[in-house]
């Protein structure tokens, strides 16, 4: 039997929504990794230091007391954060990043950035604490097609914002083209990306395999195979700029299998295994551990974890459906199988 022992990884990009709803899904997140990065796109949004400490709270008294988990908190970046939100949240050792979703991009971003020009004096303040702003990458133009979304963010705004912006931390979320890929590998090293497991694993014939699937929407949407081949071949690359961030975004299962249904995948339950069967696919498991529990944390200027996790090539089997708050989510592989299983 194949076993893979690494350092334990973190998530750099984690949805893990409040209440109910986060009490019945944190312990996934908990029993794989060490930290995560928490996204703050809840209703109302986090947007300030004292409600992001407010949620940490909620987030460690819903964590199982066997785990030893850390939440690294973010912020919201609206067009009225101030310099002074900034500073606030710059001093607070809990506080990790802002993230910037344009308004109307996704789920929960109705008040989100309008216009990039209106976050200059947060931003500005930012580099300054050296607080990294972590981005959603597209744009919302309904003239703009789905698919062309980040490559056209990329050219109107983030080309623009770095330029201004030289030396700010940036961290291209989910990046799913080979225009970003090419971007990332082109900026300085204070420019980084996360990278989902359905960036790597699918491409967007798997929106509509036999008949529509809703829980392979998420947003950035899956994209061609060639993009996908140039997600895959960061992901291995071995280059720091980067690194794991599921995205793990759960929906309960009627508001994904509806008329209208929301973006977003639940793969918060086999997150590192995901990762395990995809570089183990092309030969790769030998930069894992790297992409996994080392950039990332070097990235953000933290410690690397000291623990150590197992991983073991032994089919799992995922159930049909999770407990989610008072209702279930269907989660990524649902009724299928993973090739790689963590060690409990
Ligand atoms: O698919 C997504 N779901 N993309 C996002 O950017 C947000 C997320 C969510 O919060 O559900
Ligand atoms: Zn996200």
């Amino acid at each position: 039997m194949q076993t893979l022992t690494i350092t334990k990884p973190d998530d750099f990009h984690l949805h893990l929504r409040d209440g109910a709803a986060l009490a019945s899904i944190i312990d996934h997140t908990a029993a794989q990794v060490a930290r995560a990065i928490i996204m703050p796109n809840l209703k109302p949004p986090v947007v300030t230091t004292e409600m992001a400490l407010e949620y940490r709270d909620r987030i460690l008294a819903a964590v199982d007391e066997q785990y030893n988990f850390e939440p690294l908190m973010t912020l919201y970046l609206t067009d009225n954060t101030s310099a002074e939100d900034i500073k606030t949240a710059g001093e607070n050792k809990s506080i990790h990043a802002l993230k910037y979703y344009p308004a109307g991009a996704t789920t929960n971003s109705d008040q989100g950035v309008t216009d990039f020009k209106k976050t200059y004096k947060a931003l500005e303040a930012m580099m300054e604490q050296g607080l990294p702003l972590l981005v959603h990458g597209e744009v919302t133009d309904a003239d703009v097609d789905i698919f062309d979304r980040e490559a056209v963010f990329i050219d109107k705004v983030l080309t623009p914002l770095v330029k201004d912006f030289p030396d700010l931390k940036i961290v291209f979320e989910h990046i799913t083209t080979r225009a970003g890929v090419d971007f990332v590998l082109s900026a300085k090293e204070n420019i980084s990306a996360t990278i989902t497991p359905q960036h790597i694993l699918l491409n967007r014939n798997d929106l509509f395999k036999g008949g529509l699937r809703p829980h392979n929407y998420c947003l950035p949407i899956l994209k061609v195979e060639n993009d996908r081949q140039a997600v895959e071949a960061a992901a291995i690359s071995g280059n720091p700029k980067f690194f794991l961030g599921t995205d793990s975004a759960p929906h309960e299962r009627k508001h994904k299998e509806t008329g209208c249904g929301c973006a977003g995948i639940f793969s918060a339950h086999i997150g590192i295994e995901l990762y395990a069967e995809a570089f183990d696919a092309v030969g790769a498991l030998d930069k894992l551990e790297a992409f996994a529990s080392h950039y990332g944390a070097d990235f953000y200027g933290l410690p690397r974890n000291q623990e150590k996790v197992t991983l073991i090539k032994e089919d799992l089997t995922i159930p049909e459906t999770i407990a989610f708050g008072d209702s279930v989510l269907v989660p990524f592989r649902a009724g299928e199988t993973c090739s790689w299983q963590l060690k409990k």
